[in-house]
């Protein structure tokens, strides 16, 4: 039986050697579980890798290698199996199949395989015939790759583009008329699409339209301390506290520091102290209610220890599962992620945005670039008064701290700790300032998980 609880979608990228098809697979899948989809995906390199090792050289994948053949189909196999295996056993939602080999026969093999069992197919191909691209591709990505761990750059490269021409024998783009299939073309300037069903393939597929490989840096900054941060309480909309509004005057110095002479364009939420923060800056500005901070319904304007003496039952189960504790008549960070979906999509698309927004709001975008699970997201440490610089990279994320020295309370509360906190007039922040820099000194990022949990898709890459 088939109802709608058990979707299941299998998208198959196609495409040959060097087209980013991990890439996209990557993302797509740290996008789906950061809304909370169960996605893996499934990597017919590494089971290629594990059967036959490393190191193979590009005759392995001469379509007239027999052995080389086998050996790759077999790995085909083994992939498709196990995805199969976790849709049924693990009730997995959205299995990504990373695969290379892209002819017709095997369109239609994957696609009779999955849809005889009920897993709807999406095929997403990357084609792209820009050389400078294509090479960057292979020096960014394919030369780290375990594949060419021991070979000279200049060596592998070559090796690699002979390996491309061996796929380039039997690739087939895709054309089928009754396949489900959305075809990227040189990166975003243009897309085929085919009979796609349902929503969660369309929000996979407009999820695709909006990505962009080019480089790029996004920051992020809270809004400067406020008068309920000074008095321990949640929610509300204060003002600026005069430390706050210091900061937001050393705003524009610390920008023009670290981030220079760009285009800027700054998001703030449409709350007093967000607008306040940004009121310094001379860039276009735009206001986002998406951006408001976590509702915290009726504990609006309470602190913890009001909230822990008059919710006391409330306040455990926040401890407990922090991302779908939803306060009273306000919202969990699982609605937070959902509110802020929009506003990610728009960062998919644009550069030079600086957002100036809150501990929750941030906290949630920063998981998603940052690959952070459901369990790590609402314990990322957001400082006040420093701007978080991002730059996503094909398999990680960098991250760089700009501190301003204006002292502030710490709002950060560790998993299963009492309402009480620092009070200080210090800076009482325990990341360590760097003794460099006047106003716009790069911290050490300290945003070390809490939970022990490898980050889907990512590895983290904190500079200093
Ligand atoms: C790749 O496609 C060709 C042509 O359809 C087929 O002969 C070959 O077995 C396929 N290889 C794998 C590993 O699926
Ligand atoms: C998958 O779903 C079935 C039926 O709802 C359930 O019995 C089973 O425990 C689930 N398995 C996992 C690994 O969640
Ligand atoms: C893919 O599978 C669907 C459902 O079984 C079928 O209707 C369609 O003809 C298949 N397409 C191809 C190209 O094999
Ligand atoms: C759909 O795909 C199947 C399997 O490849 C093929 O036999 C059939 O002719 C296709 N139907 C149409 C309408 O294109």
């Amino acid at each position: 039986m088939n109802n709608s609880s058990d979707l299941r979608i299998a998208c198959v990228m196609v495409g040959l050697p060097a087209r980013g098809k991990t890439y996209i697979a990557y993302k797509v899948s740290r996008y789906l579980t950061w809304l909370g989809i169960k996605t893996q995906i499934f990597s017919v390199g590494n089971y290629r890798r594990e059967l036959v090792g490393l190191n193979l050289p590009h005759t392995f994948f001469d379509p007239h290698n027999t052995e080389g053949v086998k050996k790759r189909r077999e790995a085909a196999a083994c992939a498709l199996d196990d995805m199969i295996t976790w849709f049924e056993k693990d009730n997995g939602t959205v299995g990504i199949f990373d695969a290379t080999n892209s002819s017709k026969k095997t369109r239609a093999w994957i696609n009779e395989t999955l849809t005889a069992r009920n897993i709807q197919v999406l095929f997403i191909e990357s084609v792209c015939d820009d050389d400078d691209v294509i090479l960057c591709n292979i020096k960014d990505v394919k030369l780290s790759s375990p594949d060419y761990s021991e070979r000279d750059p200049d060596e592998a490269t070559e090796d690699f583009m002979k390996r491309i021409k061996h796929y380039e024998e039997t690739y087939e783009t895709v054309t089928e008329e009754n396949l489900t299939y959305i075809k990227l073309v040189n990166v975003g300037s243009q897309y085929i699409i085919n009979m796609i069903r349902g929503y969660l393939e369309s929000r996979i597929v407009f999820y695709l339209m909006n990505l962009h490989t080019r480089p790029k840096r996004i920051w992020f900054s809270r809004h400067g301390e406020s008068l309920f941060n000074l008095e321990d309480k949640i929610g509300g909309d204060a003002g600026l506290s005069p430390r706050g509004e210091q900061y937001a005057l050393k705003l524009p110095e610390l920008v023009r520091q670290n981030i220079g002479g760009r285009p800027l364009t700054v998001w703030t939420s449409s709350m007093t102290r967000t607008i306040q923060t940004a009121r310094h800056l001379d860039f276009p500005k735009k206001q986002w209610k998406a951006l408001d901070e976590l509702d915290t319904g009726v504990c609006d304007g309470m602190t913890y220890d009001e909230i822990e003496a008059k919710y006391p039952d409330d306040f455990a189960r926040r401890d407990e599962d922090k991302f779908n504790y939803r306060y009273r008549g306000g919202e969990s960070y699982r609605d937070l992620v959902l509110r802020l979906e929009p506003v990610i999509m728009d960062l998919e698309r644009h550069e030079n945005i600086l957002i100036i927004s809150h501990q929750a709001t941030i906290r949630c975008m920063y998981a998603y670039f940052m690959g952070l699970s459901h369990e790590q997201l609402p314990y990322a440490r957001i400082p006040l008064h420093t701007i978080i610089e991002l730059k996503p990279k094909a398999f990680s994320c960098e991250e760089k701290l700009y501190h301003v020295d204006v002292g502030s309370v710490d709002t950060y509360r560790p998993k299963g700790q009492t309402a009480r906190k620092l009070k200080d007039d210090k800076f009482v922040s325990d990341i360590p300032v760097s003794s460099e820099g006047a106003s716009g000194e790069i911290v050490d990022s300290n945003n070390a998980p809490i939970l022990p949990i490898k980050p889907i898709g990512i590895t983290r890459t904190n500079t200093r």
